[in-house]
């Protein structure tokens, strides 16, 4: 049932992203590529050395061969490094980061020291050049075969997702129908283009840093905080970001790593992780095991849900994936009970990735879900109108826009969904099994107080300014396009972008999906006050058509002020600039919260189709086209927004499918940390991606009444492909990813 529908005011797209020129002439600096302010030749470049013990203590670095060799300025070791005047643990950064401060190893990969030296290969040979010695102790590893040991999360903040609302035994004890199955997530590790990397130099007590991260305002309070230097010494610039899916939102070892290392040699350090690096000392995301019972009726409506989580977490630091959560509020169950535990292991740190809690969360319960429309003999997509939910579940409210019915309806429509072989096994071509699945997609609608700056410039063209940052997501098109609509229609393409520098106005982290939703609006207050400043100023402005109007007489239009009443009466942008001394013209704005939002969810959903080819003796599955519909509110960009959401779902594909990082048994290392055995999708393995959206606006939730899109592409993607696997085989895998080998021994 479609809500109050608001005709959305559209702001003019820009056809291209405002940075693609850029991007594709290779003139975009990434964080490792920038050679100044500094004397370029000033440059030196760290190398971090990593553990290659799971669990233990440093006993002695030995670096007297390495400090000898050619190029080599430093050898940070614990044993030598300076001290931090708050060391970890009480992590300043929000991560309990391994920065050279005690001889303690937790896992097998942690830095452990870092080479600095004139080029990356002097530092790299002079590493192998270490002499370390351990004392060993038996790790925390085989995460699976210690799942009784779990306990629940206890770092404050981080509580878990328990949820229990009515009597789920008395319902399940009277439920017509139960389903009970263990469904398991492998860890995963991000991989975004550009791997992590860092240039530090010090200015006396100021601290400067290009790094490649989702948050230059996080990096630059942790890293004061750590140094305890007052926050206004650091200065973090990230124009682009290569891709970050979660790593890159919070600061990782390897930034005060290089900012000690530039303190002790006195000269930038440029410190840029290999692939390898990465599958440890900057996160992962954690694997769960999910014991999921339904209940329901003979007719399909849900009586009772279990959702009982247990999830591989760091002995460094505590962090939930909270896969558990969405069964919480998918669907309209009486009764629902959750809860989530860890089990301790010597691995780096767990954090968000892509669509954190979501992602694995659609994957387990959209599985489970096709499981009872099965066994109930009922068409999966019928199952979840049955137990649609008009309103949040799980905290009783209403949402401020959902649409999800039509979602299902148009995608089902595009899909052919019709024609769905209902017996799995039975639709064959060739050597192929076909099956078709479907699930609901899902992720929060996020938004976060944000600042930015609008300016006039001389000549007239407009310039916006915000501390956030564009991780490839389209930030910089979206405040392009934002500013230029807010001025009253400027052509986005004239309009002058910043963002990626703390010294701009302060933004939150690129996480969450919230950027668009949160920046946009400080963006159109902004304008609206810069609007305001050009109409006190020509008022004032004797040579002016508009001089002694008031402001509310007048309104922007096409880059000048018009009198509301006499649309003859205008001047230009420029021309007010010009007579104030050419002095640019500007307002700063901010946007919070909407008012009230706490009496509503904000929340995104869609509906995902898949069609699979399952080969009959290989069981290699092509996932042949996806369908997906999503009810998003507006959407401000169709290029980079649809290009978002064919993005999630590639990754959706890539956790059906592909995606496992394992680590080894004995040494806790990752076994696959490269991009040849770490499988991630390539253009062979997608078929065709039929996304649209509804556009809806969700003028509660933000005055765009647009919701972010970063992340719920990737949500019941994963699902959908392993409901069509069954669909095709009538074989269940339980467990992601859904190898040949699993479909064969199902
Ligand atoms: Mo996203 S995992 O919230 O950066």
């Amino acid at each position: 049932m479609i809500q109050e529908q608001v005709t959305p005011h559209r702001q003019k797209q820009m056809d291209h992203r405002y940075d693609a020129v850029a991007k594709v002439t290779g003139t975009a600096q990434y964080a490792a590529e920038f050679t100044g302010p500094f004397p370029a030749k000033d440059v030196t470049y760290g190398y971090v050395v990593q553990s290659t013990i799971p669990n233990g203590t440093l006993l002695s670095i030995n670096a007297d061969a390495a400090e000898a060799a050619s190029g080599v300025l430093a050898v940070l070791t614990p044993f030598n490094a300076p001290k931090l005047p708050v060391p970890p643990p009480n992590p300043p950064a929000r991560r309990n980061l391994t920065v050279l401060q005690d001889a303690t190893v937790s896992y097998n990969g942690q830095p452990i020291a870092v080479v600095v030296a004139l080029s990356l290969a002097q530092a790299q040979y002079a590493a192998s050049l270490l002499t370390i010695r351990y004392k060993q102790e038996p790790a925390k590893l085989e995460f699976r075969k210690h799942l009784a040991e779990a306990r629940s999360p206890k770092q404050p903040g981080k509580e878990p997702a328990v949820n229990h609302r009515g009597d789920t035994t008395a319902a399940f004890a009277k439920a017509s129908v139960v389903v009970e199955g263990t469904y398991v997530t492998p860890i995963q590790n991000h991989n975004p283009m550009e791997p992590h990397s860092t240039i530090a130099w010090w200015e006396g007590e100021k601290l400067n840093l290009y790094d490649s991260t989702q948050a230059i305002s996080g990096v630059k309070q942790s890293i004061a905080k750590l140094f305890q230097i007052p926050v206004d010494f650091v200065r973090v610039q990230c124009p682009y970001t290569g891709g970050g899916f979660g790593s890159k939102g919070s600061m990782w070892s390897h930034v005060p790593l290089a900012a000690l290392s530039a303190r002790v040699v006195g000269k930038p350090v440029k410190l840029v992780l290999g692939r390898e690096q990465m599958f440890g000392p900057v996160g992962a995301r954690p694997s769960t095991v999910n014991r999921i019972k339904l209940g329901a009726t003979s007719d399909g409506k849900l009586v009772a849900m279990q959702h009982d989580v247990v999830m591989n977490a760091s002995v460094l630091e505590d962090f939930t994936e909270h896969s558990a959560g969405v069964t919480k509020m998918l669907y309209k169950s009486p009764a629902v009970s959750v809860t989530e535990k860890l089990v301790e292991q010597n691995l780096g740190v767990s954090t968000f990735q892509r669509a954190p809690g979501e992602a694995p969360g659609t994957a387990v319960l959209e599985t489970a879900m096709d499981e009872l429309a099965i066994r109930l003999n009922m068409d999966p997509l019928q199952l979840r109108l049955i137990n649609y939910a008009d309103t949040d579940p799980s905290q009783d409210r209403p949402f401020t826009s959902k649409n999800l019915k039509v979602a299902y309806q148009q995608a089902a429509a595009r899909f052919g969904w019709s024609k769905r072989p209902t017996q799995a096994g039975t639709q064959i071509e060739g050597n192929n099994l076909i099956g078709y699945g479907m699930a609901t997609a899902t992720y929060p609608a996020n938004r976060s107080a944000a600042q930015a700056v609008v300016r006039i410039l001389p000549g007239g063209r407009a310039f916006v300014g915000s501390g956030t940052q564009d991780l490839g997501t389209g930030m910089y098109t979206m405040l392009a396009q934002t500013c230029a609509d807010s001025l009253g229609g400027l052509d986005p393409a004239t309009v002058q972008v910043k963002l990626g520098d703390s010294t701009l106005p302060k933004a939150p982290v690129s996480g969450g999906s919230q950027s668009t939703a949160s920046v946009c609006p400080a963006v159109q207050d902004a304008a609206a006050q810069v609007i305001l400043k050009l109409s006190e100023l020509v008022a004032l402005q004797t040579a002016s058509p508009l001089f002694g109007k008031g402001s509310s007489e007048l309104t922007a239009k096409d880059g000048r002020l018009v009198a509301k009443n006499n649309p003859a009466l205008a001047d230009s942008f420029a021309s007010i600039v010009q007579r104030n001394g050419n002095i640019p013209v500007e307002a700063m704005g901010s946007a919070e919260k909407s008012e009230g939002a706490d009496a509503y969810t904000s929340q995104s959903f869609g509906a995902v189709f898949a069609e699979v080819a399952v080969d009959k003796d290989t069981h290699m599955v092509e996932v042949r086209r996806i369908v997906a519909t999503y009810d998003i509110g507006t959407l401000l960009n169709d290029k980079t927004g649809t290009n978002q959401l064919e993005g999630g779902i590639v990754w959706g594909v890539s956790f059906a499918l592909h995606e496992e990082t394992h680590i080894d048994p004995v040494y806790g290392r990752t076994v696959n940390e490269n991009l040849a055995e770490y499988h991630v999708p390539v253009n062979a393995d997608i078929g065709t991606l039929d996304v649209t959206v509804l556009n809806i606006a969700d003028t509660k939730f933000n005055p765009l009444g647009a919701r972010g899109i970063g992340e719920i592409g990737i949500t019941g993607a994963a699902a959908a492909v392993g409901n069509a696997i069954f669909n095709a085989t009538g074989k269940r895998v339980r467990e992601f990813p859904i190898t040949p080998d699993k479909i064969m021994t199902a």
